[in-house]
């Protein structure tokens, strides 16, 4: 028992000396600041994409994002989803270049994209991405959101647990994209080519220059056209295309607990029944 409270108390103890600091010096650990809890329509047992976001933050990935990442696992077709359909997907699809061949004559050709195609990269592959931008590679981000989707520390890993905390992945993106003025501390020092963004979660400063600013993009359904909602909007979009079928999950989830509930109280009267007799003949 006593080996056991030690135990417990230790680990305890050491979780929290490692994630008890507040300076950003004495972290060695990244993102120096955690990104805030932010509000989201798919939070939660219930929530769901709001279609509308989906289609603006499709609109910032195309316009801005897309010059540098790319996104290989979803394909055009796939935006049947965010409410659009087979005619706009066409065309939308036909926007971009796909390389393709070889043709009879052996090249290589270009066309434009099909609905079936994906989406395509921006680079020939990661030498030419990172000789563009700094020596680092723009990751594709089709799954980034999940892969962002990290623990918090102890002790809100276990709260998030009980809240059904799920949006962590959407919430890093919102934050590295509108946090790049925080204050830089006066001892770091960053490379020439790189920003500090004390969200980014492999190392104190970033090779993506600050992609979003107020007006940049433009909305035609009315929602500000501010930083802060443009990143709300790709973080949502990007949370679709890492988790496309959200939605059904939580449906199928939500009726198998209803059904477990009927179930539970269908066996227990079962049990009662079952067992009448001889629960009858203990008691008398
Ligand atoms: C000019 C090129 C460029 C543009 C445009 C750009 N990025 Fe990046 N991005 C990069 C590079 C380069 C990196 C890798 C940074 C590093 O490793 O230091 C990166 C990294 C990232 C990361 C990964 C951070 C991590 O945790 O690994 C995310 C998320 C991201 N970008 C999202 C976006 C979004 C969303 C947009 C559009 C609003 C965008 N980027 C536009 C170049 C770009």
């Amino acid at each position: 028992m006593i080996n056991i409270i030690v135990y417990f108390t230790g680990m305890g103890l050491s979780i929290f000396w490692g994630t008890g600091f507040t300076k950003a010096e004495v972290s060695i650990h990244y993102p120096l600041v955690r990104p805030q809890q932010q509000k989201w329509s798919f939070s939660g047992p219930f929530g769901v994409y709001d279609r509308a976001q989906l289609q603006r933050g499709l609109k910032v990935y195309t316009e801005i994002c897309a010059t540098c990442h790319s996104l290989k696992f979803v394909a055009f077709h796939n935006l049947r989803a965010l409410n659009y359909d087979e005619q706009e997907i066409k065309s939308f699809s036909n926007q971009f270049a796909i390389k393709d061949g070889p043709n009879e004559e052996g090249n290589i050709f270009t066309r434009p994209a099909n609905p079936t195609d994906h989406f395509p990269a921006p680079f020939a592959n990661d030498i030419q991405a990172a000789f563009a931008n700094n020596g680092a590679i723009p990751s594709d981000l089709s799954l980034i959101a999940r892969a962002r989707a990290v623990p918090r520390p102890f002790p809100n890993c276990l709260t998030d647990i009980l809240k059904n905390y799920t949006t962590a992945g959407a919430d890093y993106i919102h934050a590295l994209l509108t946090g790049y003025e925080t204050t830089l501390s006066l001892e770091q020092k960053i490379s020439a080519g790189k920003w500090y963004n004390p969200f980014f979660i492999s190392g104190e400063s970033i090779a993506m220059a600050p992609p979003l600013y107020d007006g940049r993009i433009v909305y035609d359904d009315g929602s500000p056209q501010t930083r802060d909602q443009y990143a709300r909007d790709i973080a949502a979009f990007l949370t679709w295309t890492a988790d496309p079928h959200m939605e059904t999950r939580k449906k199928y989830g939500l009726r198998v607990i209803i059904f477990l509930t009927l179930y539970t109280g269908l066996i227990f009267f079962v049990k009662r029944r079952i067992w009448a007799d001889y629960d009858k003949g203990h008691r008398s």
